[in-house]
This record gives structure tokens, C-alpha cells and sequence, in this order.
């Protein structure tokens, strides 16, 4: 799993409405539509009721664990889990998908199943108020947020995809290195009078009107640096670097950056291959995917449109 898996999960409790809300978003963003408990039975050729029933609880919820493996992967899709997704609470911690919980009340969900056959878990009325309270608290703290199913499909499907469109950004750190907090100051006929905070203004503004969000840093630190790109791991799409001084020598830079599965552009204001010999050196650019020189801050900016016409489509 990686950042650029761009999924909407849905949990919630049986007949909360999860199945006909995801096929309504899915048909909204043009995404495909998964249900685990359907994609159980193409696979096995039974329902998750009749797998509980002859092989026993336990072994449906593998089962089950093995499929939402597969499903939470899918990018550009909407999937559906089964009520019981609060038994794979380590799965959808560690996922990367948008998770919405979506609530019904009570007695809406029990006159909804009560006519059901097939449901081994929810016989009851019993059934289904003691795996409502035990469950309801865990599908909140597994969401993202919440959403009430107040039975009109398509406002729910809207309200969804409004409240998830921030955690589908993609997101790109930006990570300068030692000095470059002295911009404006240091050097100005090298690097220019303009500031970083100035720099951040126009990579905020850019990446911005590209729908993609960005998280600034910069440290005068290796170690913090090294910490940054580690940190970019599954959390970040893309990577613009200016790792300053560091990229003429250090090694740690550059491990961290073949660590991460992130694709990497390196950008120097200056044009490091026309000054210094110590500079025409980079032992960071291997890692990455590009190395822009010598185009002030306008650099950053190519490397933002570099990411998005190759990694964020
Ligand atoms: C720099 C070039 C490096 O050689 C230098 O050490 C820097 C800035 C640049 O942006 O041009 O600090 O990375």
C-alpha cells in the first residue's frame, strides 16, 4: 500500500446502507465499486452467512481479512465492507484508504435485517442491539468521519464525497536543506533577495491551484532531514528536495531517499554545475527522479508540475 492508493471505504453496521451509498459515489466519481461480502462469494461461491454457519466464525473473519487485503489496494475505488470490519481494526489503521462510517439508527437497522435469512450474527433483536453498542464506538474511531444515512442515497453520496475530497489530495513535501532559511540574506547575487517564506508563498499558491497539498520544512539538521524524507513514507506522494550543502556529500541523504518509496525531484536555485568543483557533485540526485538547476525558485515549481504530470494522475 502506498499514498497514491486512492480509495473510499465504507463501514458500518449491516443494512446501515453502505452497499447502495458506495455504488452511488462510485457512479458519481466514475471509481469502480467493490463489496467484500460479494467479492467472498464470487471467490468462494457462498455468502458470509453460510461460511459462519458451517465453518464457524473464526474462520470466516480470515477469510475476510485475506479479502479486505486485496480490496483496500484498489485505487479510484469505493468499496463496501461487511459490518464486521471492527474485527480487522490493525488492517484499517494501517491503510491508506478514506474510511466513513456511515450511521443509521437502531430500529431502522433491525426492521431492515429482522426479514433477512441468512444473517447467523443478527437473529434477534438482541443480536443486533449488542453488536450495535459494541460496535458503533470502534467504527467511529476507525473513520474518518461520519456520515448519517437518512435514507436519501444520493445527498448521503455527495455529502461523502465533499468530506473526503481532503484526504484524497495528493500531498508533496517540500524539504530544504541547511541555510536556505537564510534566503533574502545570504548571498543575494547566488540565490536572490526573495526569502523562503516568500519560496513557501509561491509553492503554496502553485500547488494549490493544482488541487495538491503541500507540507513544508526545512532544517539545518542531516539527521532532521533524514527523519523528513523517512517520514514522507506512505504519507506523501512526491518529494521536491533542496537538500542545499547535503548534496554534495551526504550518503545518509541519499539512503533515506532510495528508503522511501516516494518519487524524489532535487532542486538547486543556483546552477551547481557552473560554480565550485565540490558543487558540480551530487551524491543525493541518484535517488532521485530529476534534478532541476538554476532557475531560482521557478525550479520548485517545475519539480511540483514534474510530480503531477508523472506520479499524481
Ligand atoms: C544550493 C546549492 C548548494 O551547493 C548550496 O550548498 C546551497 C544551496 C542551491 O539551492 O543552489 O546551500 O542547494
Amino acid at each position: 500500500m502506498n499514498a497514491n492508493t486512492r480509495n473510499i471505504v465504507l463501514i458500518g453496521m449491516p443494512a446501515s446502507g453502505k452497499t447502495s451509498i458506495g455504488r452511488e459515489i462510485a457512479n458519481k466519481m466514475n471509481w469502480d465499486f467493490y463489496d467484500s461480502d460479494e467479492e467472498i462469494k464470487k471467490e468462494r461461491g457462498v455468502t458470509p452467512g453460510e461460511i459462519i454457519s458451517t465453518e464457524g466464525e473464526e474462520a470466516f473473519r480470515k477469510i475476510e481479512k485475506e479479502m479486505y487485503k486485496k480490496l483496500l489496494i484498489i485505487p479510484n475505488s469505493v468499496i463496501s465492507l461487511g459490518g464486521g470490519s471492527v474485527h480487522h481494526c490493525e488492517l484499517l489503521k494501517e491503510c491508506n484508504s478514506v474510511i466513513c462510517y456511515i450511521k443509521r439508527p437502531f430500529l431502522h437497522i433491525y426492521n431492515s435485517l429482522k426479514d433477512e435469512d441468512n444473517r447467523p450474527l443478527c437473529k434477534t433483536m438482541e443480536d443486533v442491539r449488542r453488536l450495535y453498542m459494541t460496535r458503533k464506538h470502534l467504527y467511529k474511531e476507525l473513520s474518518h468521519f461520519s456520515v448519517f444515512n437518512n435514507t436519501d442515497i444520493e445527498k448521503c453520496a455527495d455529502e461523502i464525497i465533499r468530506m473526503a475530497r481532503p484526504h484524497l489530495q495528493f500531498r508533496i513535501a517540500i524539504i530544504d536543506g541547511p541555510n536556505l532559511n537564510m534566503l533574502g540574506i545570504r548571498e543575494p547575487e547566488i540565490y536572490g533577495g526573495e526569502t523562503l517564506e516568500d519560496r513557501r508563498k509561491l509553492t503554496e499558491e502553485y500547488a494549490g491551484s493544482k488541487g495538491i497539498a503541500v507540507t513544508e520544512f526545512q532544517s539545518n539538521y542531516e539527521g532532521a532531514i533524514v527523519s523528513r524524507i523517512q517520514n514522507a513514507h506512505f504519507k506523501c506522494d512526491g518529494i521536491v528536495i533542496n537538500p542545499a550543502a547535503l548534496t554534495h556529500y551526504s550518503y545518509a541523504v541519499l539512503d533515506a531517499l532510495k528508503a522511501v518509496s516516494v518519487p524524489a525531484v532535487e532542486v538547486h536555485i543556483s546552477d551547481i554545475d557552473t560554480r565550485e568543483e565540490f558543487r558540480k557533485i551530487s551524491v543525493t540526485a541518484p535517488a532521485c527522479k530529476k534534478q532541476i538547476v538554476g532557475k531560482g525558485f521557478e525550479g520548485y515549481v517545475e519539480a511540483i508540475q514534474y510530480l503531477i504530470d508523472n506520479y499524481m494522475e
